[in-house]
Parts: C-alpha cells; sequence; structure tokens
C-alpha cells in the first residue's frame, strides 16, 4: 500500500475542538496514492476533543494547546508547525478565532470549512438559524481563512436539499456527509489536481 508519507506529499497539519469527522476524511484522503498531502500534525484546543483519538489510530503527532491566553497558545502552535515543515493547515471544526499575525504567518496556507452556503450564515448555530428561517437549501464552504471571520476567497461549495421534516440535527448529519467529500475535492482544486 502507499504511505500517506512520501516526500512528495506537502506536510499538513489540521486543527480540531470536537468530534474529528472531518479530520478522519482528510487523514483517508492523504492516504490516497495520488493525494497531494500528508498529515503529519493534529491540533486542538480542547483535551477532550473526541478526534484526538485519531492521532493514536493513525499515528499522527497530536498536540492540544491551552488558549487561556491566545497570543501564548499561538506562538506555540507556530513554532510547532515550523519545526515540523508544516506547510498548510486545514481548520475542521476548530471552535477558536485565528488571530491576525497569525493568518499572515501562514498567508494563503489555512483553509476552513464552514457548514453553510457562505457568504449566507456564517458564524455559530448555522443549522438551528437555517432550519428557524424555512431555507429550502443549504450546504457546506471550503475557504481560505482570512482575517474577517468566514468570509475568505471561497473554494468550493456544495448544495444540500432541506426536507420539510428536516430538523437542526438531521440537517447537520446530511450536510457532514458532504463536508467530508468536499474538503478533500477542494484541497484537490488547491493544488491544482
Ligand atoms: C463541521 O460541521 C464543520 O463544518 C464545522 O464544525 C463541524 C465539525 O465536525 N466547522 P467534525 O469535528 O469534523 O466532525
Amino acid at each position: 500500500m502507499a504511505q500517506s508519507t512520501g516526500p512528495r506529499k506537502v506536510k499538513c497539519a489540521v486543527f480540531i475542538s470536537g468530534t474529528g469527522s472531518n479530520l478522519k476524511s482528510l487523514i483517508h484522503f492523504s492516504k490516497k496514492k495520488k493525494s497531494p498531502i500528508s498529515i503529519n500534525l493534529i491540533i486542538s484546543d480542547n483535551s477532550k476533543a473526541k478526534g484526538l483519538k485519531f492521532g493514536k489510530i493513525y499515528k499522527i503527532s497530536k498536540k492540544v494547546f491551552n488558549y487561556k491566553n491566545r497570543i501564548h497558545a499561538e506562538k506555540k502552535i507556530i513554532s510547532e508547525i515550523k519545526n515540523k515543515n508544516i506547510k498548510f493547515i486545514f481548520l475542521a471544526g476548530f471552535m477558536r478565532i485565528l488571530s491576525k499575525n497569525f493568518i499572515q504567518n501562514f498567508k494563503g496556507k489555512i483553509l476552513n470549512i464552514h457548514p453553510s452556503l457562505l457568504p449566507s450564515y456564517k458564524g455559530l448555530n448555522t443549522h438551528q438559524r437555517v432550519i428557524a428561517n424555512n431555507e429550502k437549501y443549504s450546504g457546506c464552504t471550503v475557504h481560505f481563512v482570512s482575517s474577517k471571520l468566514d468570509s475568505g476567497k471561497i473554494i468550493l461549495q456544495k448544495k444540500v436539499k432541506i426536507s420539510k421534516h428536516d430538523t437542526a440535527k438531521s440537517l447537520a448529519k446530511k450536510v457532514l456527509i458532504q463536508e467530508h467529500k468536499l474538503y478533500p475535492k477542494a484541497i484537490r482544486k488547491v493544488f491544482n489536481l
């Protein structure tokens, strides 16, 4: 089987705060022979994040940073990333806002996935707000991270139809299935594949 950590692959880090299902899908993607990336580092602000288990399962280094002081946390993260020669960062359910300085350090190298059709429904509790507004469609977006929340250049989006029986929970499930496909596709696009 092809190894995910071949030297031709670009080293990447994934930032998580929770379940890590997008992290898992990115790891699977990275292990494909033709994938342009390898995942070499998992970063979290939350020691209880369920997704950290994927570090153990797939033998990827994981690091938890205490975010009581963001400046301090980010300094440590930057040095960890530079030490490991990480070139791209994928945010996947990371619940912290990165500082302008951090984003400047990795300009054009940070991607995020958001569970709505941006620019609609930026921020938190997306699915609840979408359902409350009786929308017919929602979806997900992969975008570059800029200093304005959920506002960087859009790479790819996927639309999801909402049925009249959908709740915030059922919609979240539907959208998440698409997220797992969209994130790898967007990465391929960034790498011109
Ligand atoms: C996803 O819906 C993602 O779009 C949002 O947070 C959720 C993370 O899910 N930013 P998971 O941790 O990848 O399962």
